[in-house]
């Protein structure tokens, strides 16, 4: 029996727990899930250890949409003495021959309870990271080429330990991005875009992707979180709502504002780069809508969100994604295209589709 540890958002480990069965399944990697509700993660354990490993080194995380981080469990439950918890780690890391890893990172569940450990977590990663080093689990320097060694904390007293392996995990502490809302911004939901845009887009690529100058098209816009992430990066952008725009924003010179159906609007020229969607409607009907602009070729790269405000989440995504692909591929657009559960969705996903010629 092999396990896998799955991080995601609390509320959604049903959602997690479905994806990872199911892509699973699909490579003829057979298993259940274990979890509790609001626990910000899930286990995976599959009946063929060998298979799972197989499945863990070459299915692509970023082809997830609920699970944040993944983690190959060595050990599901590692006693901590709390007097001594280094020695408990390192007798498990020389029990199972755990050698040249890159990186240490202790996590802990993203929950209200999870986060009163990120104390512990501070303060047990530098003793514990030496000894590491000093045992051979770790490198003398930290390289990002190598495993990466996760500590899941779940209490001063129980954790979970395990490997991620590097270019197929996520390099962010607990697979988290956090970030700062800029205070000029007319609204939260503009962490949503720059998460998104820092997500799909590699930063080697963003200076051309996300250049001055481009036009965007932000449908649902109101008050302007979203074209503010544009308008930053000096785009042109058109801006699709009945409701206000951020004055502020106005200002810039860089936004017009039409007061018209996003579903009904339509560019009068071919010269849009990026399409971006917030608007609150059902995913399927934001689906056409995107595919229409696609199909159309109004819009070389589009991100937009699906709202999942009902119970099989999961369910739905794939539903609509494959909805996507069909239209798409009927359409006979060249396309790359992504979702994710960004840290800063609540009840949505992020979706990005990017043209390919
Ligand atoms: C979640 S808010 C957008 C927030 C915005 N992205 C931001 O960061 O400030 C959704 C917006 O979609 C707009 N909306 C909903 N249906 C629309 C439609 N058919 N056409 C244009 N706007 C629409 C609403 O008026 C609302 O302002």
């Amino acid at each position: 029996m092999k396990q896998l540890l799955l991080y995601c958002r609390s509320g959604f480990e049903k959602d997690c727990a479905a994806e990872i069965q199911d892509k699973a399944a699909q490579h003829e990697v057979f298993g259940y899930c274990k979890l509790s509700n609001h626990s910000a993660y899930v286990i995976f354990e599959a009946y063929d250890g060998e298979a799972l490993v197989h499945f863990f080194r070459t299915f692509a995380l970023s082809q997830l949409v609920f699970a944040r981080q993944w983690v190959l469990l060595l050990e599901p439950l590692l006693e901590l003495q709390p007097h001594d918890r280094v020695s408990t780690v390192l007798d498990t890391t020389a029990s199972h021959d755990v050698q040249g890893c890159g990186q240490l990172r202790v996590e802990y569940p993203e929950t209200n309870d999870g986060k009163t450990l990120s104390t512990l977590a501070r303060k047990l990663t530098v003793p514990l990271r030496l000894a590491l080093r000093n045992q051979g689990t770790l490198t003398a320097k930290e390289r990002d080429d190598k495993p990466v060694l996760h500590l899941f904390l779940l209490s001063g007293s129980e954790a979970m330990l395990g490997l991620s392996y590097p270019k197929n995990n996520s390099p962010l502490e607990n697979g988290i991005m956090r970030l700062k809302s800029p205070k000029d911004a007319p609204s939260r939901s503009t962490l949503k875009l720059e998460e998104a845009f820092l997500t799909f887009i590699p930063a080697s690529e963003r200076p051309q992707r996300l250049a001055p100058g481009l036009n965007a098209v932000d449908l649902g816009a109101s008050p302007g979180g979203w074209t503010y992430q544009l308008v930053r990066r000096s785009m042109m952008v058109t801006a699709i709502d009945n409701g206000p725009m951020d004055p502020a924003l106005m200002e810039s010179g860089q936004v017009k504002h039409l007061q018209v159906d996003g579903f009904k609007f339509q560019p009068a020229k071919q010269n849009v780069y990026w399409l971006v969607c917030d608007m609150i409607e059902k995913p399927d009907r934001v689906a056409v809508l995107i595919c229409d602009w696609f199909s159309n070729g109004w819009c070389q790269e589009s991100i937009f969100n699906l709202k999942l405000p009902m119970k099989k989440r999961y369910e739905m995504v794939e539903q609509v994604l494959e909805q996507i692909h069909t239209r798409l591929h009927e359409a006979g657009v060249r396309y790359q295209l992504q979702a994710k559960h960004l840290y800063h969705d609540r009840e949505e996903v992020t979706v990005h589709i990017q043209r390919k010629s």
